[in-house]
């Protein structure tokens, strides 16, 4: 089937500072007819995540940089639309990281088959796929959650902060977050049942905001964020927390060094254990988790938000969205 028009996103340049809509590039290209062996996949949703600014950067890290002039990567979903693999039916439902793109040619090497699921299909790129999955190894194997236990998450309405705040309250926590904006701040406590919400744009002092909410003081610190809420969170630990640390979106467009929480100290004193992690070192355990995190959702357990943007051509601006907050839940755009 030859496709005159596929559209995909090109990195034009890499962004300086905070991305810029001319960061990227439209392009249209055609796609040719299939060979023996190869599927032809047409992509229904994809994903945008804070972890692609970092490709953005020409260095070292544990993904390789994006190239500039060609087309970006990412997690999205996908059907097939012609095959010529058996393994690969017409009508399939696949994921993979060949988002950024209307469609794509595969030889299916890189195609993970969806299970059949009540569960719609986007909810592959959110809650049952790696932002969940980064949410309950943190949580649970990575901060090492005990019941009962008082836990603090930054970034909490996001697409892996309120999958945290979730299961820690499925397992008896005190759960305080924190959040950009008080319409988030109400959804946390009326719809997820977190105990107390921080808005840290408004809050005078994160660290007194932080101890009224925590009377017990700071068991599990779940870290998206760094910076001011890093050290917020080491003057309320409790003796022998834990903290997790998974992201540090304050940083990500940073142009000059940042420098480290004044209280660093605070960790010896305090005896913390502070571990850093990748998902995708952990994921053997996937299949267990999307058993777990199926029931879950299925049993009314654990809820789960979208904010959707429509069409290839708005991915940068849903992109770029990531760090002015104005995702609730999962960050998607929808391609078909
Ligand atoms: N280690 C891993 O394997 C792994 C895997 C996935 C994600 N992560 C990390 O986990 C974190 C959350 O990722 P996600 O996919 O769930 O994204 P997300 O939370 O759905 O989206 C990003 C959110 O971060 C908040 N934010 C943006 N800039 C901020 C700033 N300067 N200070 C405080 N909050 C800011 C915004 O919400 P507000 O309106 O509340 O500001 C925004 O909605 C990120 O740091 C990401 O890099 C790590």
């Amino acid at each position: 089937m030859y496709i005159e028009k596929n559209q995909q996103i090109h990195l034009s340049r890499r962004p300086e500072g905070m991305p810029v809509a001319d960061d990227f590039e439209l392009v249209s290209m055609p796609v040719a007819d299939i060979s023996e062996g190869e599927v032809l996949v047409k992509n229904t949703w994809m994903s945008v995540d804070p972890y692609m600014r970092g490709r953005m950067i020409d260095r070292e890290s544990y993904v390789p940089p994006f190239a500039v002039g060609a087309v970006l990567e990412g997690g999205a979903i996908g059907e097939v639309v012609e095959s010529n693999n058996p393994a690969f039916a017409v009508g399939q439902k696949v994921a993979h990281m060949s988002g950024w793109r209307e469609y794509f040619i595969t030889t299916g090497e890189d195609l993970q088959a969806l299970p059949d699921s009540p569960i719609p299909e986007q909810a592959f790129l959110g809650v049952l796929g790696m932002p969940g999955m980064t949410a309950f190894t943190g949580l649970l194997k990575i901060g090492e959650l005990k019941e009962g236990d008082s836990v603090f998450v930054s970034a909490a309405s996001g697409a892996v902060g309120a999958i945290v705040c979730q299961i820690a309250k499925l397992k008896g926590c005190h759960v305080v977050g924190s959040v950009g904006s008080d319409a988030k701040a109400d959804y946390l406590k009326n719809e997820l049942g977190v105990d107390a919400v921080i808005n840290y744009k408004t809050t005078q002092d994160l660290t007194a905001d932080l101890a009224a909410a925590c009377p017990n003081g700071i068991d599990v610190y779940f870290e998206n964020v760094g910076g001011a809420h890093l050290e917020a969170a080491l003057n309320v630990m409790n003796d022998h927390g834990r903290i997790a640390v998974c992201g540090m979106i304050d940083q990500y467009n940073a142009t000059t060094p940042v420098p480290g929480p004044a209280n660093l100290a605070q960790i010896i004193i305090k005896k913390l254990k502070i571990q850093g992690f990748i998902v995708f070192e952990h994921w053997d355990e996937y299949p267990a988790f999307v058993q777990q995190m199926g029931q879950w959702i299925q049993e009314g357990k654990v809820s789960y938000r979208e904010t959707v943007y429509e069409g290839i051509e708005s991915s940068p601006e849903a992109f770029m969205g990531l760090f002015t907050g104005k995702n609730t839940g999962k960050m998607l755009v929808k391609l078909a």
